[in-house]
């Protein structure tokens, strides 16, 4: 093949995508969110709590409002604020959210009432690894759209739940799933303690990768998006 004319190559693509520039104004330069979903981000943000970035705050609202979802799952409320996002800017949805920490979940209460969603939201208390397989043998009504922001090492075993749980023209969104880079590290420099969730992350990428009945993208925001859709083709 051809070499091609370095004049006529576009420098652009071996540049990093996401440079310093693009993180502030993804995060500083976009529009704010406004009122009592902005006092929760504030809220969480001086206190370092676990809450998506804005970034990703304002992907997951343009994505509500396209594809404006009846029925939307979440597994990691934290204080509620994604799921409060997700109910204001889908206002057909309700919304089914699990977590399983008393603290977390008291306040996320707190701010679906200050939200004024609390008759839309329901809040599931217990570890998904127990409450998703009961949804499925409960056979609850199915979701178009999954939200799956828990502990990261744990998305490889619940994604085949959640695909079960999702409708067929849905989508499930998993935040978090590059680790800052280190899930691209060689195996031999991961930490011991780190594991468990670089070989989940692994495995995801590589099961959702290998699967042609799902059709995935995976985004550079915040510390990763991985968006999922069944593909309707088997095989
Ligand atoms: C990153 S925070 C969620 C942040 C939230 N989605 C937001 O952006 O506002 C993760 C939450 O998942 C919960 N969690 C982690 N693993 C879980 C599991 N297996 N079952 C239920 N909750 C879990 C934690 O207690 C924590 O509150």
């Amino acid at each position: 093949m051809a070499q091609m004319d370095k004049s006529t190559r576009n420098v652009m693509m071996d540049m990093p995508i996401v440079d310093a520039r693009v993180v502030e104004f993804l995060r500083d330069g976009q529009r704010q969110l406004i009122g009592e979903l902005r006092n929760i981000q504030l809220y969480a943000f001086e206190r370092k709590m676990p809450i998506i970035p804005h970034e990703t705050a304002k992907f997951l609202q343009f994505l509500m409002s396209v594809l404006a979802p009846k029925r939307v799952l979440e597994v990691g409320t934290a204080i509620g604020f994604s799921a409060g996002l997700m109910a204001l800017s889908a206002p057909d949805a309700n919304i089914t959210t699990i977590d399983r920490y008393g603290l977390m979940i008291e306040r996320a209460k707190e701010n679906f009432k200050k939200l004024g969603v609390l008759d839309r939201v329901t809040l599931l208390e217990g570890d998904a690894e127990n409450l998703l397989p009961e949804m499925l043998e409960n056979d609850c009504s199915r979701f178009d759209f999954i939200f799956l922001d828990c502990a990261k090492s744990k998305y490889i075993e619940f994604l085949p739940l959640c695909l079960k749980l999702l409708s067929s023209d849905g989508a499930i969104m998993i935040d978090d799933i590059f680790q800052g880079g280190t899930i691209f590290d060689d195996e031999s420099e991961v930490r011991h303690n780190r594991r468990k969730i670089y070989e989940g992350l692994n495995a995801l990428l590589r099961e959702v990768n290998a699967r042609t009945d799902l059709i995935s993208t995976a985004l550079p925001l915040g510390d990763g998006v991985l968006l999922i859709k069944k593909s309707g083709l088997t095989g």
